[in-house]
């Protein structure tokens, strides 16, 4: 397994739409593998292969406290989503640091395949509901931020492009 690099927002590859997994062999299996190293590593409770510059659709998720509740989500298509919604705060791995309120709808159930190719559906509430919403979003190229206002959004991306060149010359 290796660990890899997460994208941090402005950066243009995060807003690629990704590509459906045609098979799920062997190098999907290590593109999970590394994803959870990666998420774990980072302690985020999901990833989206888009923000390991990989344009595939592959999430990796786990939001258990005991971190011991790997799921994977392969070609990921909501089947249903609940009308009441819910806003909350929300985070990213790549967005460092910000944390902002948006709305999601309160329960939704994906049908996906696992990392041996096997469908299935997964149904979420609360934290796994949002973050099923918010890894989708990913695949679509879409981060976070852009629920947000274009004032906020601005602020974020000239404080992330700071921190980003003050770390180059540390
Ligand atoms: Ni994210």
């Amino acid at each position: 397994m290796s660990k890899l690099t997460i994208l941090r927002y402005p950066h243009p590859n995060l807003h690629q739409v990704a590509k459906p997994v045609e098979v799920v062999d062997d190098r999907v299996r290590q593109i999970v593998a590394d994803m959870f190293e990666t998420m774990y590593d980072a302690n985020g409770v999901g990833l989206a292969a888009t923000q390991v510059d990989i344009h595939e659709r592959i999430i990796v998720m786990d939001v258990s406290e005991e971190r011991d509740q790997p799921i994977v989500l392969i070609n990921p298509v909501v089947v249903w989503s609940s009308s009441e919604h819910v806003v909350n705060e929300e985070g990213c791995l790549s967005v460092p640091g910000i944390y902002d309120a948006v709305d999601r709808a309160e329960r939704v159930r994906v049908k996906a395949m696992d990392e041996h190719g096997n469908s299935r559906e997964v149904e979420g509430e609360g934290l796994l509901s949002r973050c099923i919403q918010h890894e989708m979003d990913h695949l679509q190229g879409k981060v976070f931020v852009e629920y947000l206002s274009a004032l906020k959004r601005n602020r974020i991306k000239t404080k992330l492009v700071k921190a980003e060149r003050d770390a180059a010359k540390a």
